[in-house]
């Protein structure tokens, strides 16, 4: 196989900066407006002050790492802050921002960020919940949201749209993105950037979005968060990148440096990355900011002292310091040391300046201070409506014997679990703002979905017994007490509430907590106790419907075998309880499909569906032995990407093309048939996927180009059409040329990527 040439890239920024310096000869007007704005505030503006722009202080409501910024209000006073995150509420904002028209020499607005991740106060799934929808317009509606109440809250930029691929369900922050798959991560990542930012972020209700972490984040080793990840630049151009891009593309105003180590320098300080790739190449006009404290943490991740490091960071193209203080602290004297330029600084703070300059404050530094917004649009009905609809649109059903749900809505059930009278939870991790009492869980949603069922509660576990687990959540806030009653009891209590009942309904999972940040684990089963509680439960032979919440794919082989349905939920935000009630009862036919493979065992991760053949691929079947193949596992996954069923059932044709060879700038279409043969009406997302069978590297098995998510009312059948066109053939080669090959391609239309129909066509030929 042929190596990728570093040469290359040398060449793509050459021509890259050769295009930009051509395009730069003609300034659009819009620019030179704003040109000539910050041209003359910079040149009133010292050294101390441009740096002061590039420094970016957590002061307020919120702790999201490990220290908290000191004197932040002197330091505004004397124009050394650029921005602040974790303050919110007009009156909040209102006061800093005053601080700095008042007090301060030049009167530079200040930024006012924070996580607003999936929703700001009416809470949303948790993102990758928001992903199993395959709803883009529902997923763009609840960033839209987000932004319109975070930006009556005050806030003018959020840290998301986390776009991190991420194949491994170990890593806690799987759950903050959307899955594992690079098409379908680069529609939801354009989708959110569209909501936050709206058509022009000098619209009232818009605000900044932030790609993050760039890059590679997901594929940090082992599942373990902030570790290394060592990459081909193929894998990354392929199967990582992309999503960034289209985020890039799409318009973000910044973006956010990853943690991780890339091939040998972290991302923080990595030129190729921030500058080469990012701005270059891919012609990003934004800012970059560091995560939290991540340009001190290139001290520990070996790159020199702080005062290096920060030197590094900025002429690597980091411009904005979020926490850590090296660029404020060190930056002025490594100028004086000549270890980095003026330019260096100029430029950063003309990116923080230019942001400000679009977002409207340089003309109304209080344009996000307006109280009336707050009341009316924070957690107002028709927010927590949509709410409702798009945490419905998220959850997955993975299992439905006989039909047993949905219930009678007169049914006699037992309603089991710690997580089945909980609110504390249902928003999930990462929902910053979000009032967990505001939330609805599942017992108060039955009672609204079905007034009429006859339900006897049971808590039947506590949520986590694991004594070292217990602490490390409780040390950061999850409030878990355990109950006064032993195990014992509570798994009696639970066993003859299912026996008076005609079904349980079991609600498990995880604690909002245990997933997110700095949660990475290394046992995907359900927590021991849950598992002895849903082991007791089901042994009363009962129908058992298990209801799960969790923020990561868990291994469920157990589960899979023996209960009679499982519905994941994941953590359903504000609206969870509802939403999973009329799932329940039926006012609602589940069409959500999973985005991350669920494996069977953790030993099977990394496990995705779009990897690479071996030259000794395993059928699944045969006993020889040297193949690519575990010996004491299926290499099949328990629920591949894509799966999810629903109430009702779809029958595909085979796929039909119209021709058999694409040719450029000649489409072909292919189309199939799909009945809902079921009960119900329902939804559907009829999916593509396409493999080019040899190429000049070695291709995935199969890849997600094309989905489309359609209504069938009961008996009725669509005629559903995909275009096939060279650009969708195109991958980047040894050379990382992003070209189309000609060959012959297999396609596949199915539900899940598992269960499809096949054809093939050839392209080029
Ligand atoms: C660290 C996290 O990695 C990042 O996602 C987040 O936006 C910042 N902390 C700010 O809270």
């Amino acid at each position: 196989m042929r190596r990728p040439n570093p040469l290359f890239f040398l060449a793509v920024v050459f021509l890259a900066n050769t295009v930009s310096a051509q395009q730069k000869k003609t300034v659009p007007a819009a620019d030179q407006k704003i040109n000539t704005f910050i041209n003359s505030l910079m040149s009133k503006m010292t050294v101390d002050e441009k740096i002061g722009q590039l420094n970016l202080p957590a002061v307020g409501f919120d702790v999201t790492g490990p220290v908290l910024s000191e004197g932040v209000d002197e330091k505004i006073e004397k124009g050394l802050v650029g921005g602040v995150f974790n303050t919110f509420t007009p009156q909040a904002v209102e006061k800093l921002q005053k601080l700095v028209m008042t007090k301060s020499r030049l009167k530079i607005p200040l930024l006012f960020g924070y996580d607003v991740i999936h929703g700001h106060k009416t809470i949303f799934p948790i993102p990758l919940g928001l992903s199993t929808s395959w709803d883009l317009d529902l997923i763009e509606k609840s960033a839209r949201i987000a932004a319109r109440e975070a930006s009556a809250d005050g806030l003018n930029w959020t840290f998301s749209p986390m776009v991190d691929i991420a194949r491994d369900p170990r890593w806690g922050r799987i759950a903050e993105g959307s899955g594992e798959d690079p098409y379908l991560g680069s529609l939801i990542g354009v989708a959110m950037v569209k909501g936050y930012q709206t058509s022009s972020l000098s619209n009232k209700d818009a605000i900044l979005a932030c790609i993050k972490h760039f890059a590679l984040y997901g594929a940090a080793e082992a599942g373990r968060d902030y570790n290394t990840t060592d990459m081909s630049l193929i894998k990354m151009y392929n199967e990582y990148l992309p999503p960034y891009k289209a985020a890039v593309d799409a318009g973000a105003a910044s973006v956010m440096a990853s943690f991780n180590d890339i091939n040998g320098t972290p991302a923080t300080a990595n030129r190729w990355l921030l500058t080469d790739l990012l701005r270059s190449n891919w012609g990003f006009k934004g800012f970059v900011v560091s995560d939290y404290t991540g340009i001190n943490e290139l001290v520990p991740h070996g790159l020199g002292d702080l005062k290096t490091v920060s030197a590094k960071a900025l002429a690597a193209g980091t411009d904005m310091d979020m926490v850590g203080e090296g660029f404020l602290t060190t930056l002025k004297q490594s100028l004086q040391d000549k270890k980095i330029t003026m330019q260096m600084i100029d430029l950063a703070c003309r990116r923080m300046l230019e942001a400000k300059y679009k977002l409207g404050l340089f003309a109304d530094p209080y344009k996000y201070v307006n109280e009336e917004r707050a009341k009316t649009e924070i957690l107002s009905q028709q927010n927590r409506f949509d709410a409702k609809n798009i945490a419905e649109a998220s959850m997955v059903l993975l299992k439905n014997d006989n039909q047993v749900l949905p219930l009678q809505k007169k049914a006699k059930i037992a309603l089991i679990g710690p997580l089945a009278d909980d609110k504390r939870n249902m928003i999930g991790n990462w929902s910053a703002a979000g009032d967990w009492k505001k939330a609805i869980g599942v017992m108060e949603g039955l009672k609204n979905a079905a007034p009429d069922l006859d339900i006897t509660y049971a808590k039947g576990a506590n949520l986590v017994d694991d004594a070292a687990i217990l602490k490390q959540l409780n040390a950061n806030g999850a409030d878990i007490a355990a109950d006064e009653k032993s195990a014992d009891k509570l798994i009696s209590e639970a066993v003859s509430a299912a026996n008076k009942s005609d079904i349980a309904v079991v609600v498990l999972g995880e604690s909002a907590l245990m997933g997110g940040e700095a949660t990475s684990r290394t046992n995907l089963d359900l927590l021991p106790n849950q598992k002895a509680l849903l082991k007791a439960v089901n042994a009363t032979g009962k129908p058992v419907v298990l209801v799960l919440m969790n923020s990561r794919p868990l291994t469920l082989e157990w589960e899979d075998a023996n209960v009679t349905a499982i519905l994941e939920t994941w953590f359903g935000g504000t609206e969870a309880g509802n939403a999973i009630a009329d799932i329940l009862v039926g006012n609602y036919n589940p069409a959500g499909k999973l985005t991350s493979t669920f494996p069977r065992s953790v030993g099977q991760i990394p496990i995705y569906y779009n990897h690479k053949n071996t030259g000794r691929p395993y059928d699944g079947i045969s006993n020889e032995k040297y193949k690519s193949r575990y010996i004491d596992s299926s290499n099949d996954p328990l629920y591949p990407f894509g799966y999810g069923l629903s109430y009702t059932s779809f029958q595909y044709s085979a796929p039909q093309l119209n021709k058999t060879a694409v040719k450029a700038g000649q489409p072909i279409q292919v189309s199939v048939d799909v009945q809902n043969t079921g009960k119900y009406d329902g939804q559907e997302v009829v999916q593509l996927y396409i493999q080019d069978i040899y190429g000049s590297i070695t291709r995935p098995v199969k890849e997600l180009k094309g989905f489309q998510k359609i209504f069938l009312k009961k008996g009725e059948s669509k005629h559903v059409t995909f275009t096939i066109d060279e650009q969708m053939l195109k991958f980047f080669n040894a050379d990382l040329k992003f070209a189309a090959e000609p060959g012959d391609f297999n396609l596949f239309i199915g539900s899940n990527s598992r269960d499809v129909k096949a054809a093939s066509f050839s392209f080029g030929r």
